[in-house]
């Protein structure tokens, strides 16, 4: 039988799961070859609104990390279900040992280097605020200089972004809004 220890430490080592689905956001840095890196990432939330600023937890192993700490800048798209592939494919290789430029199309950002994913239904140029190691992930903060969306008004209408649940699994959030 479970004891409330085991329900304890199971808990724990998924908290996470129970504050999702979050967008599958992707993160674009500068490779020193001048091409873009894209990396997925959930862990990710605004901090202020004036200024605006926002915090993605991303893992010193991970390649962008050593990237967005070089540049001190980086975009985030918002991607809908089609890219949900390109989505996995870009979050089980690093782009230590595979290009993955090639998985997405890229359009010039407005403010900074960094390109955006074209086709993202939102995008969100950062540059570098600060960053701070937390255990096995760093919350690197953005300056956010500038920020374009399709279909949005103050929520999502049409294509919903596509959402996170953890591990392999994903959601959509249902068309319309709720009454
Ligand atoms: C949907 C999804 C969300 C992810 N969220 C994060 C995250 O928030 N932080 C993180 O460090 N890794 C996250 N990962 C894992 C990285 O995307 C993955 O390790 C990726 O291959 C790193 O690429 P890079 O080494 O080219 O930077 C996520 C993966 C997926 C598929």
């Amino acid at each position: 039988m479970e004891s409330s220890e085991d329900r304890r430490k199971d808990f724990c080592e998924f908290y996470h799961r129970l504050l999702s689905p979050r967008v599958a956001a992707l993160v674009v840095a500068l490779r020193d070859d001048g091409k873009p890196n894209v990396m997925p990432a959930a862990w990710h939330t605004p901090v202020s609104v004036k200024p605006p600023v926002l915090a993605v937890c991303i893992s010193p192993s991970r390649y962008t990390h050593s990237l967005i700490l070089k540049n001190k800048e980086f975009t985030i798209n918002v991607p809908d279900l089609s890219m949900k592939d390109a989505v996995e494919m870009a979050g089980s290789k690093s782009g230590k040992d595979f290009d993955k430029s090639s998985l997405f199309k890229f359009t010039p950002a407005t403010k900074i280097k960094t390109p955006l994913i074209e086709g993202a239904i939102g995008t969100i140029e950062c540059e570098l605020n600060q960053a701070i190691d937390v255990g096995d992930h760093s919350v690197l903060f953005g300056n956010v200089v500038a920020c374009q969306a399709r279909g949005f008004g103050e929520v999502w209408k049409g294509k919903s972004p596509l959402l996170h649940l953890g591990s392999s699994f994903y959601t959509v959030m249902k068309e319309g809004n709720p009454q």
